[in-house]
């Protein structure tokens, strides 16, 4: 959400502000997304700031083999590959991304970065892609695994937020995708929700990393945050063109219009006046599971709910409660077919789409997912 974009009574509302006078207390001095690091050179905490409105951050940034527990705090996250990234998750079981959307800490997919571990079989399916300038995966989750509340639509993570201290609070990315070594990525996004999410980096150096990565469209979900063709089951690599910038369509007369979301106080979002192109995607290889799965743990006791039947997540049913190692899909390409909880809809194999129907609640709007107001 951008700071223009907020009015005083949003934000007090927001942050159960209790008068005005609350809301002078809300922007640190110097906005997360304009502190840059080099790696490995974090301070223990990237946000040190007193007496704001949120508190203080939750985790701390320098990360060691000593946080690599499943109960790190660690908030510096990895995004280098289809198979090395990481997820911002609950410290807590069965919280909601809107209740601590500030305190999140990193999930990774692989050792080594001194956070907490995505339980193996929690993914259940992804895809990669790699364009010109930006990386993005975003696939399907048991979130319950990573101590989301079962069903929790979710929401959405970046830098800013709407008190410039990001979200989670003190939060950093960095990538190793982008040729110069270990990098700071100062533009990115991550939706965690309805069983599935998309992170996106943008390549730091590029000149529109901010408008590819935008993070004002925080209502309307992966589908045009992060369009993509994953596919529950499935676990690929492509590489693809850019999209779109988020919010940005152009029309069958050819004028470029940019959509602009409407203000949460005017209720759900019902119809949106575009569908966001899914960029021309090439070379897509198969991943296979013990790539994307090496050295997680299992589930520990992910005492799963019905996480089955309310994440309609898909054909290993057993993943939930599947304790064997490599237990995931392969590649493959059968996903498709069958009725994986919806993971393939009528209309595109947008996850978007599946996630509609993993949450009832809002699978009545109009197909996005994540269409459902929070702060971000
Ligand atoms: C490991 O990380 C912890 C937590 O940030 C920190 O206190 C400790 O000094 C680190 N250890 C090393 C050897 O850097």
């Amino acid at each position: 959400m951008s700071p223009a974009a907020l009015s005083l009574f949003t934000l007090a509302a927001a942050l159960g502000a209790a008068s005005a006078q609350a809301v002078t207390g809300t922007f640190p001095p110097v906005p997360l997304a304009s502190k840059h690091f080099t790696y490995p050179n974090l301070p223990f905490q990237v946000d040190t700031d007193q007496g704001l409105i949120r508190g203080t951050q939750t985790g701390y940034n320098i990360c060691n083999s000593t946080t690599e527990n499943q109960d790190s705090l660690c908030q510096t996250s990895f995004f280098n590959d289809a198979t090395d990234f990481c997820l911002w998750a609950p410290s807590k079981p069965g919280e909601t991304v809107a209740d601590v959307e500030g305190e999140m800490v990193a999930w990774c997919s692989k050792p080594g970065h001194g956070t907490r571990l995505i339980p193996e079989g929690a993914l259940t399916g992804l895809q990669f892609l790699k364009t010109p300038d930006y990386i993005q995966v975003v696939g399907f989750i048991d979130q319950t695994k990573i101590n989301m509340a079962s069903g929790d639509f979710g929401g959405e993570m970046d830098p800013h937020g709407a008190d410039l201290r990001g979200n989670p609070m003190g939060g950093v990315m960095f990538s190793t995708s982008f040729g110069n070594g270990i990098q700071q990525v100062i533009e990115w996004t991550n939706f965690m929700g309805s069983n599935s999410f998309c992170l996106k980096a943008c390549d730091p150096a590029g000149a529109n990393a901010a408008n590819f990565c935008q993070h004002i469209y925080d209502r309307i979900g992966c589908a045009y945050n992060a369009p993509n063709a994953a596919q529950n089951n499935v676990f690929e690599a492509c590489q693809a063109d850019n999209a779109d910038f988020p919010g940005v369509y152009t029309g069958a007369d050819g004028a470029v219009t940019t959509y602009k979301q409407p203000a949460e106080s005017l209720g759900p979002i019902t119809s949106i006046p575009f569908t966001a192109k899914v960029p021309k995607s090439s070379n897509c290889t198969p991943l296979t599971s013990s790539a994307v799965f090496t050295g997680l743990p299992t589930a520990a006791a992910a005492a799963v709910t019905g996480s089955g039947s309310a994440s309609g997540s898909g054909s290993s049913s057993g993943s939930a409660t599947v304790t064997g190692s490599a237990t995931a899909k392969p590649t493959g390409t059968s996903g498709s077919g069958s009725s994986t909880g919806g993971a393939k809809p009528a209309q595109s194999s947008q996850p978007s789409d599946a996630t509609t129907l993993a949450v009832s609640t809002i699978a009545g709007l109009f197909g996005v997912m994540f269409s459902v107001v929070f702060l971000a």
